[in-house]
C-alpha cells in the first residue's frame, strides 16, 4: 500500500471538525498531520472532543500559520476545511497561495458555504459580504457526490446538510423531468446543525421537547439548492423551503413534495428512484418511510417515496455532521486523492444514539 496523505483539519474545535477528526483517525490511506484551532493553539484537541480521547491520544492544536507552513512543505497532502462561511474564503486563499508558492499541490475540501456559489454576486447578495477569493472559488466545484461523476476542478466545496438532504431527494425527479418545476420542502434538522456556539435560538431548553418552523421561504440555503439542482438536473427549478428545529441532536428529515407532470404510481417511483441511485453505495432506497435512527452518526442516507398519480413525495433522512458534511466530505477527498468513494466510511449507524 501507498504511503498515507498527510491530512490537516481547519475548523478545529467545532463539531464539524471533531466529525472529521474522527474519520481521519480511523481512514487506512490519510495520516492526520494537523489540527488547527483559531482559539485553542496549543491545547489538547481531547479537551475539545473527550470523545475521541483514546483515538487522538496527546495530540494539540496547531496555529493556521503552523498548518500553512506544513501544507506548504509537503508535495502533496489534503486539507478538510471546517470553518465558519465568512472566514474560510480567506483562510484558504492563503494557504493555497502559500502552498503554491512553494511548489506543493494540496487538495482541498471546503464544508463552508464559501466556495459553493459559481456566481459570486449570488454568493455577496446571499451572504451579505464580496468573496474575498474570486479567482480561487473558480478552483471549486460544488456537488453532491451522487451527482457528479467527478470534480473537473482541482478543489471541491461540499453541499451542506439541508442541501445534500434536499437535493438527494429532488434531483432524481427534475433530472427524469417526472415533475412540474416547483417542489414543496419541509425538513427538520437537529440541534448540532447550528454549531458548537450556544445562541438563544439553539440552547437546549428552547429545542428539547419541540419542533418549530424557523425562516420559512427565506433560508439562505435555498439559492445553493437551487443552483446545484440546476447543473445536476439540467433543468430550472424552484424550492419553496420550510426548516425546522427538532428536538434532537444530529439528523436530518427532509419531506419533498411536488406535482407529477404525468401520472405515476409508488411502485413506478420507487423503481424510478433505485434505478437513479443504482451505484451509489452511500445511498438506499426504501419500501417504507426512512428512520433518522438508521443512518445517525454513519455516511448512508436514506430515501423513500410515494405517488398517487397526481403528487409524488420523496422523503430523505441522513446525519447533517457525516454525510451532510464531514462524511460527505471524506467521500470527495477519496475520489480526488484516487481511492474509493467509500474508503473509511462504511461503518453504520449505531441504531441507539
Ligand atoms: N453543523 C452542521 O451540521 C454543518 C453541516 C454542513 C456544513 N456545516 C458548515 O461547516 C462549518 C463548521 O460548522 P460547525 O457546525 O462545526 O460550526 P462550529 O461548531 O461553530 O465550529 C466552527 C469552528 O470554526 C472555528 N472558527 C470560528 N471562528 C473562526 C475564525 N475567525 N477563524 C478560524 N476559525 C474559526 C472555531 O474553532 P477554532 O476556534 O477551534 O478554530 C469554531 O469552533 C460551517 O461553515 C458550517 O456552515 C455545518
Amino acid at each position: 500500500m501507498s504511503a498515507r496523505v498527510p491530512t490537516v483539519i481547519l475548523g478545529g474545535t467545532g463539531y464539524v471538525a471533531g466529525e472529521l477528526l474522527r474519520l481521519a483517525l480511523g481512514h487506512p490511506r490519510l495520516e492526520l498531520a494537523a489540527i488547527a484551532s483559531d482559539s485553542q493553539p496549543g491545547e489538547p484537541v481531547a479537551r475539545a472532543f473527550p470523545h475521541l480521547a483514546a483515538a487522538c491520544g496527546e495530540l494539540r492544536y496547531c496555529s493556521h500559520d503552523d498548518v500553512q507552513r506544513l501544507v506548504a512543505s509537503q508535495p502533496r497532502s489534503a486539507v478538510l476545511a471546517a470553518a465558519p462561511h465568512g472566514v474560510s474564503h480567506r483562510l484558504l486563499d492563503g494557504l493555497l497561495t502559500a502552498a503554491e508558492a512553494a511548489g506543493a499541490r494540496p487538495v482541498v475540501v471546503d464544508i463552508s458555504a464559501d466556495y459553493r456559489f459559481a456566481d459570486l454576486d449570488e454568493y455577496a447578495r446571499v451572504y451579505g459580504h464580496p468573496h474575498a477569493a474570486p479567482a480561487r472559488a473558480r478552483q471549486f466545484t460544488c456537488a453532491v457526490p451522487e451527482h457528479l461523476a467527478q470534480s473537473p476542478t482541482p478543489h471541491v466545496a461540499h453541499p451542506g446538510c439541508f442541501s445534500t438532504a434536499t437535493l438527494l431527494a429532488s434531483v432524481p425527479l427534475a433530472a427524469l423531468g417526472l415533475v412540474e418545476p416547483q417542489f414543496f420542502v419541509a425538513a427538520v434538522t437537529g440541534s448540532t446543525g447550528a454549531g458548537r456556539t450556544p445562541i438563544a435560538g439553539t440552547h437546549h431548553p428552547q429545542r428539547h421537547s419541540d419542533l418549530y418552523a424557523y425562516n420559512a421561504l427565506t433560508h439562505r440555503h435555498v439559492a445553493e439548492i437551487t443552483a446545484l439542482a440546476r447543473a445536476a438536473s439540467g433543468s430550472e427549478v424552484r424550492y419553496a423551503f420550510v426548516p425546522h428545529s427538532g428536538p434532537f441532536a444530529r439528523g436530518i428529515h427532509a419531506t419533498v413534495q411536488a406535482r407529477l407532470r404525468r401520472p405515476l404510481d409508488t411502485a413506478a417511483a420507487l423503481a424510478a428512484l433505485r434505478d437513479f441511485y443504482q451505484g451509489a453505495p452511500f445511498v438506499r432506497v426504501l419500501d417504507a418511510p426512512p428512520r433518522l435512527k438508521d443512518v445517525v452518526a454513519s455516511n448512508y442516507a436514506q430515501l423513500a417515496v410515494a405517488a398517487d398519480g397526481d403528487t409524488i413525495v420523496v422523503m430523505a433522512v441522513l446525519d447533517n455532521l457525516v454525510k451532510g458534511a464531514a462524511g460527505g466530505a471524506m467521500q470527495w477527498l477519496n475520489r480526488l486523492l484516487g481511492f474509493d468513494e467509500t474508503t473509511g466510511l462504511t461503518a453504520p449507524a449505531p441504531g441507539w444514539t
